[in-house]
């Protein structure tokens, strides 16, 4: 079995999985053959993609971390907001994932548009008790895990579907109108004698983060129960992972990249460090591009979670890249759900506001040449970048040019610092601009001088494109989790 993108899929392409739709029971059973038609229907209704089986695909097993008709009744539950049978599936998701060898969760998620939030919550939860298995947590603590992440997201219902929906930037009503789901399923849950207060607690902390930069409360690391820190870097893997009105998927690599560049700072390095072993960066099943040209599809799992086995489209070849010495130096340059359209991580921002609208201006100041040219390269596709050497020249550029929407700037440089430079524009009109800070080192210091100064977020040097980009993309458009 392998996934094909829904704009690869042809018309005698065989379905491996049944396709679920929350509207349909069953919208397309395992075993059938895709015609023009049924393609087409995927397409309308938002679907990535599917799983089909075909010659080169007949030996790859894709392991389901929970069964098929756990997921259905977990997104039905969730759906009816019936926590009476949300902690009954949560107990069968445990007894799923206690029986698994070997904790990975392989199996993409085939939602459509629609059933974003419902599978959403069920993804969330797989996820997290996987995470939490893996981590040796109690049987309760684990079903505990369960429960809030299948909850986690209720209060969303109470929110207006057009500011969920809503493509682009939200305004700030809208925006606080968002960052008040934790507060609402934490109040859908208060009085219900079913739900334990832990699990009320994981419910509202799913947006906190490590640094006390998170909502609704603001609460530091100490004070984050360890289910809510499970369930937030999950939550945020899973809505990068898909695609939304306002944003195209990232890859599982990519998505796991933004993770890590988070580590410490949004989320809890131990939980970071264990989802790694539990959410693949190259599932099997998924088409990958090599270094030299070649196209492939991940038949299995190695040691080496960015050396899977693959196996060549075109000739069926199996290599294992943990071991082949005739691939030691050939590595995976792209995979996911947009392989045909484009192989450059470039497509990631394809479809995000801002593509057909005046591109945003972003100011980067930092003394190393080097590491201005490393943020210019992570942001020039979508943004209007300008790069400065100094905070002396930031100010001369400001007072000439007026305030670009964004500034990014490093803290440590010679003469003015970031922090002080920052604090010198505040004589000026900056209107609305936004300021991100880069560090090398997040001591607690630095972080109050950057909160002090105004800062909406700082970066830790050396740069991770993709956490860069999405935080600058949080700090400008407000694109968060809705
Ligand atoms: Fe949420
Ligand atoms: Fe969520």
């Amino acid at each position: 079995m392998r996934f094909v993108a829904v704009d690869d899929l042809e018309p005698g392409m065989k379905l491996g999985r049944k396709i679920i739709n929350r509207n349909v029971v069953s919208m397309l059973q395992k075993g059938v053959v895709l015609n023009e038609m049924t393609i087409a229907r995927l397409k309308i209704n938002g679907y990535l993609g599917a799983y089909i089986v075909d010659d080169i695909s007949e030996d790859i097993e894709i392991g389901e971390t929970i069964s098929e008709q756990t997921f259905e009744e977990g997104v039905t539950a969730v759906e009816e907001a019936d926590v009476g049978s949300i902690i009954e599936v949560a107990k069968q998701m445990v007894a799923d994932i206690s029986k698994l060898d070997r904790i990975s969760v392989d199996m993409l998620d085939l939602r459509s548009f629609d059933d974003y939030t419902y599978h959403h919550s069920v993804n969330v939860a797989v996820y997290a008790v996987a995470v939490a298995a893996k981590m040796e947590l109690p049987e309760e603590k684990i079903q505990e895990v369960a429960v809030a992440a299948l909850c986690h997201d209720l209060g969303k219902t109470k929110i207006d579907p057009a500011i969920i929906n809503k493509k682009g930037r939200l305004d700030d009503d809208e925006f606080e109108e968002i960052r008040r789901h934790p507060k609402y399923s934490y109040d859908m849950l208060y009085d219900n004698e079913l739900v334990s207060s832990s699990v009320r607690q994981a419910v509202i902390c799913h947006h906190e983060n490590e640094n006390g930069s998170g909502y609704p409360n603001g609460k530091e690391s100490f004070e984050i129960p360890l289910s809510a820190k499970i369930i937030h870097a999950v939550d945020v893997y899973d809505a990068l992972t898909s695609r939304r009105a306002y944003k195209e998927p990232y890859a599982p690599v990519d998505a796991l990249e933004y993770i890590t560049g988070g580590k410490g700072i949004l989320f809890d390095p131990r939980v970071v460090e264990v989802m790694m072993t539990v959410i693949p960066a190259y599932p099997p099943g998924m088409d990958v591009i090599l270094s030299n040209g070649e196209r492939a599809v991940v038949s299995a799992h190695t040691t080496l979670a960015l050396r899977p086995v693959i196996k060549l489209h075109g000739t069926g070849k199996e290599i294992d890249l943990s071991k082949d010495p005739d691939y030691s130096t050939v590595f995976i340059t792209a995979s996911g759900l947009l392989l045909q359209e484009s192989s450059e991580v470039e497509s990631l921002n394809e479809g995000r506001p801002g593509k057909d609208v005046i591109k945003k201006k972003v100011l980067v100041v930092d003394d190393s040449s080097i590491s201005r040219g490393q943020t210019k390269s992570a942001l020039q596709s979508v943004y209007d970048v300008t790069s400065l050497e100094s905070g002396t020249a930031c100010i001369n550029y400001i007072k000439a040019k007026g305030a670009p929407d964004l500034l990014i700037m490093d803290i440590d440089m010679p003469g003015m610092d970031g922090v002080t430079t920052v604090e010198n524009l505040h004589e000026y009109d900056t209107g609305d601009m936004k300021i991100v800070f880069l560090t090398a080192v997040a001591d607690r210091d630095t972080v109050i001088r950057c909160k002090m100064a105004g800062a909406a977020d700082y970066i830790l040097k050396p740069v991770n494109p993709i956490y860069l980009r999405e935080r600058v993309s949080i700090a400008i458009d407000k694109n968060l989790d809705r």
